[in-house]
């Protein structure tokens, strides 16, 4: 019994769905960082306590101005905002925790502080559409697309591949929504690049939507 209670301790501890171990060899692994002085991985983005820069993700990273130029007339919904907190090259990566440190610049330190790749900008009008809801037509925003089922898990709505890979926000009107965590996770997956749902080997996740 006793090495039944500590295997199911073993089980519950490596079936988290944020997993140390994954994000800490991604990107996102800022453990080593230099900005980072504490080492710890969750603190630039998440706090357990006292999180009071944004209402979602008990979120500790100071907020972007919603200053963007997009393909959707309304604002960056709040995850979208969240990436951008840090994507959009305005704010500093240390200023979280309620600090305001603005001593490593966002922009700069980014693909070496080049508009484009990881430094997204203020302009997304350049990159891949999001914020539109994603609703009963096969035709989104004037593109056609391959409407696949949506699938509801848990309250929440994910679409694309057999069983539902890419998932959609629940946004303030009620509507779901493509955000940036549409067909990214900010914790990363084990053996798919690019902090993606799902690997894009010969553009399956593009597949998952459009019927090209
Ligand atoms: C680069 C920023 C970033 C880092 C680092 C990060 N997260 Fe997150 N996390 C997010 C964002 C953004 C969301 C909300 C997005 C969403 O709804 O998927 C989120 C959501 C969550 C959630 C709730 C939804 C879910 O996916 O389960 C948990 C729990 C969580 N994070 C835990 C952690 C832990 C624990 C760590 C450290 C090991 C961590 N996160 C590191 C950005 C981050
Ligand atoms: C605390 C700041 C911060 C936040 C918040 C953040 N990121 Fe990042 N992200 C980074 C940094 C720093 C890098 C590394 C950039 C580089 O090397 O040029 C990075 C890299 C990435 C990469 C490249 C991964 C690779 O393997 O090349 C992706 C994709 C990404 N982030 C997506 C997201 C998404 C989606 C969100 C929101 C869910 C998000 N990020 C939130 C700081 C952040
Ligand atoms: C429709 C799917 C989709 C959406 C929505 C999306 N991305 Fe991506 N993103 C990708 C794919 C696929 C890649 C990998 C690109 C490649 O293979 O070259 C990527 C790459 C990236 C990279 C790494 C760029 C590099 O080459 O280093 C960053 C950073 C990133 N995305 C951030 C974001 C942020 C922030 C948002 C929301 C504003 C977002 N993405 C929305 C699909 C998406
Ligand atoms: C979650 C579903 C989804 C995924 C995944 C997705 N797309 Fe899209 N894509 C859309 C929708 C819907 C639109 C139209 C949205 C709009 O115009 O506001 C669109 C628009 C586009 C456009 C047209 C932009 C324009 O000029 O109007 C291109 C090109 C495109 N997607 C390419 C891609 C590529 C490449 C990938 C894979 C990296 C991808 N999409 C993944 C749903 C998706």
């Amino acid at each position: 019994m006793k090495y039944l209670g500590l295997l199911l301790l073993v089980v519950v501890l490596f079936s988290s769905s944020v997993s140390a171990q994954v994000i800490a060899n991604t990107k996102h692994g800022f453990q080593n960082a230099s900005w980072n002085a504490g080492g710890q991985i969750c603190q630039p983005c998440h706090t357990p306590h006292a999180a009071k820069l944004s209402s979602n993700a008990l979120w500790n990273h100071q907020a972007s101005p919603n200053n963007y130029s997009t393909w959707e007339s309304e604002e960056v919904g709040e995850v979208s905002k969240n990436c951008l907190d840090c994507h959009d090259g305005q704010i500093a990566l240390a200023a979280f925790g309620g600090t305001t440190d603005a001593s490593i610049p966002n922009g700069s330190h980014m693909n070496g502080g080049t508009v484009g790749l990881s430094n997204l900008g203020v302009d997304l009008t350049n990159d891949h559409p999001i914020n539109f809801a994603w609703n009963t037509t096969t035709t989104v925003s004037g593109q056609t697309v391959n409407k696949p089922n949506v699938f509801e898990k848990n309250g929440t709505k994910y679409v694309g591949g057999t069983s539902g890979d890419l998932r959609l926000t629940k946004h303030a009107d009620n509507d779901y929504r493509v955000d940036c965590t549409t067909c990214h996770t900010p914790h990363g997956k084990a053996g798919v690049g690019f902090l993606l749902r799902k690997a894009n080997t010969a553009s399956v996740l593009c597949q998952d939507c459009h019927n090209k």
